[in-house]
C-alpha cells in the first residue's frame, strides 16, 4: 500500500502538545469518493485550536523521534481540563484545502471529477491526500488554482452567512468587529457588491487606510478617543442592527450595543426606563480575546448576544440554499472571495517553533499557507 504524510495532534495525559507527521496508508476512494492531493490548505484561526490546544507556544521545541521531527510544548495544568475529550488522541488537523483529483470510486460523478481542481472541507487537510465524498468537494472553475481556491470554505461561506443571517432576520445592516481579517475583507467587497450597508471596527489606524483602499464607507477604529461617537454617528446613518464580533473578550460587543441604542436614541420621542424598542442583535463569531466579556447592559432591554457558527448556519438555511451560496463561492473565488498569504510552507515547515510562533500571532494580511505536498 503506497504510503503519505498526515498532520496529527495530541495533547498527552501527562500535559504535553505533540504535532507529529506520521506515515499513513494513501485512501482508495470508495464508489462515491475522490482522492484529492492536497497542493494548498490555509491555516486559519479556527485550525490553531484544534492543531495546538492551549498549549503555551512560547516554550514549544523540535524533538526528533524515529526519524521524524515532533513539536511538543507544555500544557498548563490549568488549562488541561479544557482539553478532556482529546487527551491521548492523535487528531488529523486542517479544516479546509484544495488540490487536484487524482483517482476517484466508480460513480459516474466522482469519475468526472479526475484532474479537476477541487476544494474540501475536511478536518484532515493538513495532508499529502485527503479521501471525500464528491458532495462535500466544491469543484472549480477551470483555470482556478488549488492555492486561489485554498479558503473557498470557511471564510467566504461565514462571509455569505452574515449576510443572509442579516437577511433571515430582518435586520437591514452589519457591524463587524475584526474588520481587517482576510474575513472581514471578503464582507467589505461582497457588502459593496451587495449593496449592504456595512459598519467597520479595526483596531489600528493603518488598517483604517487599508479598509478604505478597499473601498469602505464606514471605518471606526477602537483605538481613538472618538471611537464611541464615530461608531455611534456610522449606525445611526446604515441603520445596523446586526453585529458579528470575532473578539469576544472585553468590552466591544457592549459597546456596539451601546452605540446601536444610542443611535436608535436619536429618532425617540418621549421617555422610556427600558430604553428604544429597537431590538439589537450581537454575535460572537470568534474568540480573539480569551478573557471575560464585558456587559454593562446600559443599551435598555431590548437586545440579545449569541453565538454564530457556519455548520449550525448552513444547518438552518439546508442544502440547497448552501450549495447555491456554494456555487457563488466557486464564481467569485478570484474576486470577491480571493484570499492572500504571506508564506507557503511544507508540512515539516509547518510545525517549527519558529513558523508557528509566526502564525499564531494572527496578524492582519499575515495568513499562511500549507502545501502538504511541496518538497515531497
Ligand atoms: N464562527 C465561525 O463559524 C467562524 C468562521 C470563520 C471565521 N471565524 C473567525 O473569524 C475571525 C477572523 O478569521 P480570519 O481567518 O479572517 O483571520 P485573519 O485573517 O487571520 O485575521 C486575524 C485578525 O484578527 C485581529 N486580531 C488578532 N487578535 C486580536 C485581538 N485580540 N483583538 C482584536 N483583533 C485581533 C488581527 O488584527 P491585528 O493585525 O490588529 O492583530 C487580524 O486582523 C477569527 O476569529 C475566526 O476564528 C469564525
Amino acid at each position: 500500500m503506497e504510503k503519505s504524510l498526515q498532520l496529527r495532534s495530541k495533547i498527552t495525559k501527562s500535559g504535553q502538545l505533540e504535532v507529529s507527521l506520521v506515515e499513513v496508508d494513501v485512501p482508495t476512494p470508495g464508489p462515491g469518493e475522490v482522492l484529492v492531493r492536497m497542493e494548498a490548505a490555509p491555516i486559519n484561526p479556527s485550525d490553531m485550536g484544534p492543531m495546538l490546544g492551549p498549549a503555551d507556544i512560547t516554550a514549544a521545541r523540535l524533538q526528533s523521534t524515529e526519524g521524524r521531527q515532533v513539536l511538543t510544548a507544555p500544557v498548563p495544568e490549568a488549562r488541561l481540563a479544557g482539553a478532556a475529550t482529546r487527551l491521548d488522541k492523535d487528531l488529523p488537523v486542517g479544516n479546509e484545502g484544495a488540490g487536484t483529483v487524482v483517482a476517484a470510486g466508480s460513480d459516474p460523478e466522482a469519475q468526472e471529477l479526475i484532474g479537476r481542481t477541487v476544494g474540501l472541507l475536511s478536518g484532515r487537510s493538513y495532508a499529502q491526500y485527503c479521501c471525500v465524498p464528491v458532495a462535500s468537494c466544491l469543484v472549480l472553475n477551470e483555470g482556478t488554482t488549488a492555492a486561489e481556491a485554498a479558503s473557498c470554505f470557511v471564510n467566504p461561506l461565514t462571509a455569505l452567512g452574515m449576510v443572509e443571517t442579516m437577511k433571515l432576520d430582518k435586520h437591514t445592516g452589519l457591524v463587524h468587529t475584526v474588520a481587517a481579517s482576510n474575513l472581514g475583507q471578503m464582507l467589505i467587497r461582497l457588502c459593496l457588491a451587495d449593496d449592504v450597508p456595512l459598519v467597520n471596527i479595526v483596531r489600528k489606524a493603518e488598517q483604517v487606510e487599508l479598509l478604505r483602499g478597499l473601498g469602505a464607507k464606514h471605518v471606526c477604529d477602537s483605538s481613538q478617543g472618538s471611537f464611541l461617537d464615530d461608531l455611534t454617528d456610522a449606525v445611526a446613518e446604515t441603520g445596523a442592527t446586526l453585529a458579528f464580533d470575532a473578539v469576544g473578550g472585553g468590552r466591544l460587543v457592549n459597546d456596539v450595543l451601546f452605540a446601536m441604542e444610542r443611535a436608535a436614541g436619536r429618532t425617540l420621542t418621549g421617555h422610556s426606563t427600558y430604553g428604544s424598542a429597537v431590538f439589537k442583535q450581537a454575535y460572537i463569531y470568534g474568540g480573539l480575546d480569551l478573557s471575560p466579556t464585558i456587559l454593562n447592559r446600559t443599551y435598555g432591554m431590548s437586545w440579545s448576544i449569541g453565538a454564530w457558527l457556519l455548520p449550525q448556519f448552513l444547518q438552518r438555511i439546508g442544502f440547497e440554499r448552501t450549495a447555491e451560496l456554494r456555487q457563488r463561492v466557486a464564481d467569485e473565488i478570484t474576486t470577491t472571495f480571493a484570499s492572500k498569504f504571506t508564506k507557503v510552507l511544507s508540512l515539516e515547515e509547518a510545525i517549527t517553533p519558529e513558523n508557528i510562533r509566526l502564525y499564531v500571532a494572527k496578524k492582519t494580511g499575515e495568513k499562511y499557507l500549507i502545501n502538504p505536498n511541496k518538497g515531497l
